[in-house]
């Protein structure tokens, strides 16, 4: 593996590293931000192994790879993970979990299992071999209902669903398994990622379940007025932050928000898909969920930016085109 950095005036690193011939495992490869990294991991010429065992991501959104072994497998199944962990990684990627927050209120138990039991497992795992860097996608959504809009990763968390508290108890269990037996970590708090391989579903995200009932003429359901929001991050630019966060010297043990800075209304998402869709679909609105109380969230991603380059380019247009694109080929 070779790691050649540029360095600018002020010290920084500026380029990622060459990944090449690099072994990265990718739990929860399968997944709609999983196989955009496993994808972009693949195309840098990094032999990639992904636990993952299907429950929740179609068959088929992985390609067909000569440095791609897949093994299908539970996350807090010892034998799946002696399996994945039979060969030696320099980066571990854990994706893998239960997604997301109206699933974890109706079964809290298995979000535990999963997101925190399998989390536990995957690192003790990683600690056999101690990688680089264990890579863990957190979630912005352990924020919870802040005064403030802008997130930044010294604010206090307040987790306030199942899910939210099962990322930030992975988060603990990362810095506590690097305080005993120095394994470096970096937490990366994804926000609404959009894209390609996201599919639509009951407890899925907005926008696919948008695309969905646009291209067939049902109603978009927006829960709320339309005037929240989110700051949606296209799937291209999650994948290059984790990237960065995971092979950046300055990345080493720390946390990051990845977003885009911006805050984007639900209903101009929605207006943008009908748009771009040409549907003749009407808007409905429905109650917000009882789970939900946040009414506006954008990431702030200066300390991305200035310490590991993470340049967000997407803009939402620009990311809801290419998501249709995709569509059009399911
Ligand atoms: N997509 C987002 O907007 C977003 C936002 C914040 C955080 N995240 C986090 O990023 C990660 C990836 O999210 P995603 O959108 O790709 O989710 P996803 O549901 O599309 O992918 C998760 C993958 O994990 C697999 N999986 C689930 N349980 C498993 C188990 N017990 N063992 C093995 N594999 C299992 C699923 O089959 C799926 O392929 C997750 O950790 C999620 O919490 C995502």
């Amino acid at each position: 593996m070779q790691r050649p950095s540029k360095i600018n005036e002020t010290g920084q690193e500026m380029s990622m590293m060459n990944l090449k011939g690099a072994s990265m495992l990718v739990t929860g490869g399968n997944g709609a931000v999983g196989c955009n990294l496993v994808r972009r991991l693949l195309e840098q010429g990094s032999k990639v192994t992904v636990l993952d065992d299907f429950s929740q991501s179609d068959t088929g959104n992985l390609p067909r790879h000569q440095n791609l072994v897949i093994v299908k497998g539970d996350i807090t199944d010892k034998r799946s993970l002696a399996k994945a962990f039979s060969k030696r990684f320099d980066y571990v990627f854990h994706l893998a979990a239960r997604f997301a927050n109206e699933l974890s209120v109706k079964d809290p138990l298995e979000d535990l299992r999963v997101n925190v039991q399998g989390t536990v497992q995957v690192l003790l795992y990683s600690l056999k071999q101690k990688p680089e860097r264990f890579l863990y996608t957190s979630s912005s959504s352990l924020y919870g209902y802040q005064e403030n809009p802008i997130m930044k990763e010294d604010m206090m968390p307040n987790p306030s669903t199942p899910y939210a508290t099962s990322k930030l108890t992975a988060e603990y269990y990362c810095k506590s398994i690097h305080k005993l037996y120095d394994m470096d970590y970096t937490i990366v708090r994804l926000s609404n990622s959009y894209g390609p391989y996201d599919p639509p579903g009951r407890f899925r995200n907005v926008i696919p379940n948008f695309f969905e009932n646009a291209m067939n003429n049902r109603p978009l359901i927006i829960t709320g007025t339309g005037k929240e929001t989110r700051d949606f991050t296209f799937v291209e630019d999650c994948v290059d932050g984790i990237i960065l966060a995971a092979t950046k010297k300055a990345g080493r043990n720390q946390i990051f928000n990845l977003g885009t800075g911006k805050e984007t209304q639900i209903r101009d998402i929605a207006r943008l898909v009908l748009d771009i869709t040409n549907s003749r679909s009407k808007i409905k609105h429905r109650p917000m969920r009882s789970f939900d109380h946040v009414k506006r969230r954008r990431m702030d991603i200066s300390k991305a930016r200035r310490m590991l380059g993470y340049n967000p380019s997407t803009t939402i247009k620009q990311g809801l085109d290419k998501t249709y694109q995709w569509f059009l080929t399911r």
